[in-house]
């Protein structure tokens, strides 16, 4: 059985002086019992994965480009991630789908770029409010499963993190009903497609997952870990979550 999973997705905060949060979480965490990741913004990258290379904490990155270089100001590609040492990338996260209009084409292509360069992809997928208040909740997920994941997923390139996207930044978690009703339809979807081997693919919940929630959390079944935001910052935050996945490990 795969390990689970605790990712954390530092977004647009850090500068050089959040590293020691990082030294903090490898330091609080050096034999764990489950896998950890750490996605801190692009410019720390490097810096991050020097100084967890000898640790049990894997470095990735938010986003990448589908391309592996080329004339795109200001994106970067997955072998530029490899090559920071980073082991994972971030792709069709809400915020992207929003904000730079990602749609599920363009984030299956980002997390083909990931598995040809060797990265672990997390591949988001979520509904809104509106999709969840009328009904449309596994018809969204379904189709964001079928357009989103490269048919070359396995449990070792491939995270799905479901995240609705209204309980984000927001504090409003789904019951814990909701969260597995959507496992358990994300966990039969990837069987019907990709065979036994799906029972090994990490499905994470996210969306204001913290150290209050996440013990009852992991308690659903198929919830193999989580992709935590704003809780991720802060070692004091973040510790707690892990330990709890622990427990569940
Ligand atoms: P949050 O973010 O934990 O701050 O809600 C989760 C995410 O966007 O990955």
């Amino acid at each position: 059985m795969t390990r689970k999973l605790a990712a954390g997705n530092w977004k647009m905060n850090g500068t050089g002086a959040a590293l020691d949060e990082l030294n903090a979480i490898a330091k609080a965490h050096s034999a764990p019992a489950v896998d950890i990741l750490i996605c801190p913004p692009a410019t720390l990258l490097m810096q991050a994965a020097a100084l967890t290379a000898d640790k049990p904490l894997d470095i990735g990155a938010q986003d990448c480009h589908p391309q592996a270089s080329g004339a795109h100001t200001g994106d970067i590609s997955a072998p530029m991630i490899a090559d920071a040492g980073g082991a994972a990338v971030i792709v069709g996260h809400s915020e992207r789908r929003e904000n730079h209009n990602e749609n599920n084409d363009l984030v299956r292509e980002k997390a083909q770029a990931a598995h040809d360069s060797g990265l672990t992809a997390v591949i988001c997928i979520g509904e809104t409010l509106a999709e969840r208040e009328s009904g449309d909740t596994l018809l969204i997920i379904e189709d964001q499963l079928s357009g989103s994941i490269p048919d070359g997923a396995t449990p070792d390139n491939t995270v799905i993190a479901y995240e609705p996207v209204w309980a984000i930044g927001t504090g409003k978690v789904p019951s814990l009903d909701q969260i597995g009703e959507v496992h358990d339809f994300i966990r039969k979807n990837l069987t019907e497609r990709f065979g036994d081997t799906a029972q090994g693919i990490r499905i994470l919940y996210g969306g204001s997952v913290k150290p209050g929630n996440a013990a009852e959390i992991f308690a659903v079944p198929n919830v193999d870990g989580a992709l935590v935001g704003g809780a991720s910052l802060k070692e004091a935050d973040f510790s707690p979550i892990i330990n709890a996945l622990e427990d569940e490990a």
